[in-house]
């Protein structure tokens, strides 16, 4: 028989109970991974800072903009209940770091005018190309995937709080 070993053990049996503990083994780091997690975004916000807050823009736009793109760009994150599953907290923490590291709406009066334009600039340019909210975002996010004529008015309205800073 081929598949024998020598003391009659299959190759077969072999790589089953080989298998068998390799599954053990990455439910155990998957088991002991759910002990840590990552700090959550959620920080008591100054509301005097915040983009929205200051700007007042009309109900619906605003509402747009909070539900597409503030879970990454603010210092408060609305999580799903699956945030809370190892590796995707962490998956989840990088994107908000990285959203808010480059625009944070929560502090919007702490940058000085022409950086405001030049975010504001960008926000235009990643909006108008659907470059923002990243893809994999929207599929777990119905609020945030705005139609062309909720895109249009909220682009029509952040060039107008960009003209009246210039
Ligand atoms: C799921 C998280 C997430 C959401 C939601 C999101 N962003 Fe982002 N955004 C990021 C990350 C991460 C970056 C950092 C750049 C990168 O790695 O792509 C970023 C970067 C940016 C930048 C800077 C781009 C540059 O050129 O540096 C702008 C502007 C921006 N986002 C605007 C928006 C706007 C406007 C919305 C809502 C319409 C939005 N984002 C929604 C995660 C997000």
């Amino acid at each position: 028989m081929p598949f024998q070993t020598g003391n009659g053990i299959t190759y077969k049996s072999i790589f089953k109970t080989m298998l068998k503990k390799i599954l053990l083994g990455l439910l155990v780091i998957f088991i002991i991974a759910q002990f840590f997690r990552p700090e959550k975004n959620q920080h008591l916000r100054d509301l005097n800072e915040d983009f929205l807050r200051v700007m007042d823009p009309p109900l619906a736009i605003g509402r747009d903009i909070k539900a597409a793109c503030y879970d990454c760009h603010s210092n408060y994150t609305n999580y799903p209940w699956y945030s809370n599953i190892n590796p995707i907290s962490y998956w989840m923490a990088d994107h908000i770091k990285h959203g808010k590291g480059n625009l944070n709406f929560s502090e919007w009066t702490k940058y000085d005018t022409e950086t405001q334009i030049h975010k504001l600039e960008e926000f235009v340019e990643e909006a108008k190309g659907r470059h923002m909210p990243i893809k994999g975002y929207l599929i777990t996010h119905k609020e945030a995937r705005l139609n062309n004529e909720q895109l249009a008015k909220m682009i029509a309205w952040v060039e107008t709080v960009k003209k009246s800073l210039q």
